[in-house]
């Protein structure tokens, strides 16, 4: 009989209720698979923004009607405890992290994932807790970060600088020698000194598209700000992205149409991740250039409450998923 295991399982799209905590088969390693014993998991907006479907457009790739990869969950660390044919990347024993949002599943107790997948060795020194939230924001980040073509001493401004694809677009942006000013509320301004932005604007006093600044990239990174607004702050040639389509998805529709007149351009890149790129993380993780920021811990069976949480909008970097055996 087919071992089970634990999962969190969406058979429909709606509201965080939706996620029930249920026994599945567990899977197994096919050819160029490896098997992760997943300990640990995030709840992000990912996650809860696929569950939801508050976009429609996302239902072109998680299923129309309903959920083609029930199981949720899109970041994972564990240890691999079955290869799928002998391989030559991951061996049994090996400590990994990863991103799936090709069949997601990383919100149960086991994941099989191509071994030329998003997956890669845990930075040297880290935990489960401190390597699982490394891929979800950061690529994310990366993607904005390269669609703006950013290098040494580009001045960028982070609008949202403490929730995950902020807070690791901050640090990202500093690895590549960006000018950074990061833009958060009063009582997290302890928080973002330790991303080691240059200038910190407090958007409960200051107002950040009103100074005389010129910026090659505004990153809105909590998808709250629009082109009409941040353009007063650009360069001639600066760039504008949000995480958010914006109202009646004006960030896809300028995107087409600003780059036609060459001048402030709204940038809306298709993210995606390649193993190269989580190699590179776990790299820069290493040497000490991006530590994801950790807000609290939530286990399987208290995860309607993480995700409502994570919805709030309040939460402080990542939030994480531990998985019991
Ligand atoms: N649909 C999807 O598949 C998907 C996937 C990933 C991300 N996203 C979008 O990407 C955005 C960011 O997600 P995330 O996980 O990185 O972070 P998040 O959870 O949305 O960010 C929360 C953080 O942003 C801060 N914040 C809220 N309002 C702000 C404002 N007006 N100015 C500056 N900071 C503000 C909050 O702190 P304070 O309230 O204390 O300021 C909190 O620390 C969200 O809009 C999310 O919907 C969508």
């Amino acid at each position: 009989m087919q071992q089970q295991m634990k999962a969190m399982v969406n058979k429909a799209y709606g509201p965080a209720e939706v996620s029930q905590l249920t026994l599945v088969p567990k899977p197994i390693a096919n050819d160029n698979e490896v098997l992760v014993k997943v300990h640990m998991s995030t709840i992000n907006r990912t996650d809860t923004g696929f569950r939801s479907a508050e976009y429609v457009i996302s239902r072109f790739w998680s299923g129309l009607l309903k959920p083609k990869n029930p199981i949720s969950g899109c970041e994972f660390a564990g240890e691999i405890v079955a290869v799928g044919k002998p391989t030559s990347k991951f061996k049994t024993g090996d400590k990994v992290f990863g991103f799936t949002t090709s069949n997601f599943g990383a919100h149960a107790q086991y994941l099989a994932v191509a071994e030329d997948s998003p997956v890669a060795f845990i930075p040297d020194g880290f935990s489960y807790s401190q390597a699982a939230p490394l891929t979800e924001g950061a690529h994310y980040a990366l993607n904005y970060i390269r669609a703006a073509k950013i290098k040494q001493g580009s001045n960028v401004l982070v609008y949202g600088a403490t929730g995950a694809i902020g807070s690791a677009a901050v640090q990202l942006l500093k690895y590549f020698g960006a000018r950074v000013t990061a833009v958060c509320a009063t009582d997290k301004i302890e928080i973002v000194k330790g991303l080691k932005p240059d200038v910190i604007i407090d958007y409960e006093k200051d107002k950040y598209f009103e100074q005389e600044h010129q910026y090659d990239l505004v990153l809105d990174a909590v998808g709250k700000s629009s082109f009409s607004e941040a353009r007063r702050v650009l360069k001639p040639k600066g760039f504008y992205t949000s995480t958010e389509l914006g109202s009646f998805a004006q960030n896809v529709f300028l995107a087409l149409i600003t780059p036609l007149f060459k001048g402030k351009t709204v940038l809306f890149p298709i993210p995606e991740l390649t193993q190269t790129d989580i190699i590179w993380i776990k790299e820069i993780a290493e040497q000490g250039k991006f530590t994801p920021l950790i807000d609290r811990q939530f286990t399987m069976d208290k995860f309607v409450a993480g995700s409502r949480y994570v919805e709030s909008g309040k939460k402080t970097g990542n939030v994480l998923l531990r998985i019991e055996h």
